[in-house]
């Protein structure tokens, strides 16, 4: 399968600190990623570099097939969905969810006299109609609640059909049902075979979608496990991770973390 993702020794320097420190990973376009690990670890940093947004300080980011550094970012980026809150806050809370979602075909936030074609419109409407937003489809961003402007943001990031999907914590601040509508739908996603590799993020086991294949555990930015989720979602590398004790459980494919007693 061809490699989607390839970092190879990379470190992050800020401040005299290595938040990304050494870290050797690769992805490949069947796999779908979850990377887990608490606060600080480095999760959104290798998004970022995952996005071509930042570039290591030191070792080799490979991003389909381009060498970050030696590429031209502007044409690589359309290639990649991203979804986090940082770039929700960037959507005018007046858009329509239409245009949020059509805007992604043009790479920009907030409609400004784009000529957009039927086709992309056709697209728009039925990644909405994917995510359970057709009936939102005119309402402004602004009014939605948490759950459905999360879907907004997935189908944005999905609109321009990419190689690779990047989610940063798509169901953080999630209701119970609203999560557990989020991760059906993600799972279902992830597991159609013309879905392109997939990074999420998250601190919770929990929201591991069905699905997802493999995972990355972090820690001040170095990998504690890597691969198969079956192999290294262990109670050991959570505990090793979170630095507190963890006892894991696995029912038909979800999991759930507790302290160890
Ligand atoms: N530009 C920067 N300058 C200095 N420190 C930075 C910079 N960017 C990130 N950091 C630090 O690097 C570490 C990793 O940040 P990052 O945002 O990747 O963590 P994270 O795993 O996504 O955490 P969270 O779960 O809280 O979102 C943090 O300690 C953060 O403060
Ligand atoms: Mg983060």
């Amino acid at each position: 399968m061809p490699q989607v993702l390839e970092f190879s020794d990379v470190v992050v320097r800020r401040n005299a600190r290595d938040i990304v420190d050494h870290l050797d990973w690769e992805v490949s376009d069947d796999q779908r990623w979850v990377v887990l690990g608490p606060n600080g670890a480095g999760k959104t940093t290798i998004l970022q570099l995952a996005d071509t947004l930042i570039h290591p300080t030191s070792g080799a980011v490979t991003i389909l097939g381009e060498r970050l550094g030696r590429t031209d970012v502007f044409e690589l980026r359309p290639r990649i969905g991203f979804a986090s809150s940082a770039m929700a806050r960037r959507i005018p809370a007046e858009e329509t969810v239409l245009d949020v979602v059509l805007t992604a075909a043009f790479s920009v936030v907030g409609r400004w006299r784009e000529d957009y074609e039927d086709i992309d419109e056709r697209r728009a409407l039925r990644v909405l109609a994917e995510w359970r937003l057709d009936d939102l489809a005119d309402r402004t961003f602004g009014t939605l609640s948490d759950g459905e402007q999360k879907r907004v943001q997935i189908a944005r990031s999905i609109m321009t059909d990419p190689e690779l999907l990047l989610l940063d914590e798509p169901t953080a601040s999630l209701d119970l049902g609203a999560r557990e509508d989020l991760l059906t739908l993600l799972g279902g996603y992830a597991q159609a075979p013309t879905t392109p590799a997939m990074v999420m993020v998250t601190h919770h086991v929990e929201e591991i979608p069905v699905g997802f294949t493999h995972v990355l555990l972090l820690r001040d930015g170095r990998a504690v496990a890597s691969g198969p989720i079956a192999e290294a979602l262990t109670g050991e590398s959570l505990t090793e991770t979170f630095g507190t004790p963890i006892t894991l459980r696995e029912e038909d494919g979800r999991f759930t973390a507790r302290a160890a007693r």
